[in-house]
């Protein structure tokens, strides 16, 4: 059955969470953008602690800024970074109040981690190649963790999350894709399109959830698709609108104004400005 709940920031206002369970999204509304933490140990796949209440461990003391008035982005990329550059600049300029508490690159080369360095940012590099999946995970989980990060951000990040990883921060992992989702998932999203003849592309945010391209969609923007358009051109116009759409999205869930519908994630009017800074 779907629930229609109103989100807040204020970790106060939400009831006792359920243990967080694999493939489900909050039905009954948002998380608290707490401090990420963690319903089991990252050395051992036993309980830290009785795990009826995950989400309330803390096995560290919050950071000094709250969360409740800041919403901290653990970002994970593997590439140019574009889409964390663009977030990086919206925070700077003041159109998007958060932080970045960590820029976290599984591979070391990766132009975004140079230039989360060049910005004087938290910028680690947490090696993938060699390691087993979960075993990665439990790394940038930790990372993240560490550094007080309430909302993780994918972008570009070239790497499938464990089953593990995703059940750790249910509704706290935002993702953007080059197309209009469902249409088009995976690799190639704007060739697939071109391929397919559509007339109307675009990107989509969403969150995360333990299927490929899959979780309840937070934004879309869309795109025309031109007769001139290769794939070059189709995904140089939709990167454009990426920049834009995942500051508004992060910025709707930091606000907490919106409510969730089944799969459906709707804006609450009257009350958020989310929307007109972007
Ligand atoms: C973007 O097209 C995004 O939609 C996809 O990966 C690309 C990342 O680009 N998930 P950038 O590294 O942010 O420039």
């Amino acid at each position: 059955m779907a629930h229609s709940t109103r989100c807040s920031l204020n970790s106060t206002a939400f009831d006792e969470p359920s243990p967080p369970q694999a493939g489900k999204m909050w039905e009954a509304g948002c998380p608290p953008l707490e401090p990420l933490s963690f319903p089991l140990s990252v050395n051992s796949r036993k309980p830290v602690l009785a795990v009826e209440h995950p989400l309330r461990l803390e096995p560290h003391p919050p950071p000094a800024i709250s969360c409740v008035s800041m919403t901290s982005l653990g970002i994970l990329l593997s590439g140019r970074g574009s889409n964390f550059i663009a977030i990086a600049d919206n925070i700077a300029s003041g159109k998007l109040r958060a932080r970045i508490t960590a820029v976290i690159s599984n591979r070391p080369d990766a132009p975004g981690i140079a230039e989360a360095r060049a910005r004087g940012l938290n910028a680690l590099v947490i090696p993938s190649k060699g390691l087993p999946r979960e075993a990665h995970d439990r790394a940038v989980a930790q990372a993240l963790r560490d550094s007080g990060a309430s909302l993780v951000i994918l972008a570009g990040y070239l790497r499938l999350l464990s089953p593990w990883f995703v059940q750790q921060f249910p509704s706290r992992i935002l993702n953007i894709h080059p197309s209009l989702l469902p249409a088009f998932p995976g690799l190639d999203a704007q060739r697939q399109a071109l391929d397919y003849g559509v007339q109307f592309s675009g990107c989509t945010v969403h969150f995360v959830d333990e299927h490929l391209d899959h979780g309840a969609i937070i934004l879309q923007k869309v795109v025309p698709v031109l007769s001139t358009d290769d794939d070059h051109a189709l995904a140089a116009r939709i990167l454009a609108q990426e920049h834009l759409a995942y500051s508004e999205a992060i910025a709707l869930v930091a606000s907490g104004n919106y409510k969730i519908e089944g799969r459906r994630i709707l804006p609450i009017t009257g009350n958020s400005t989310a929307k007109s800074s972007f």
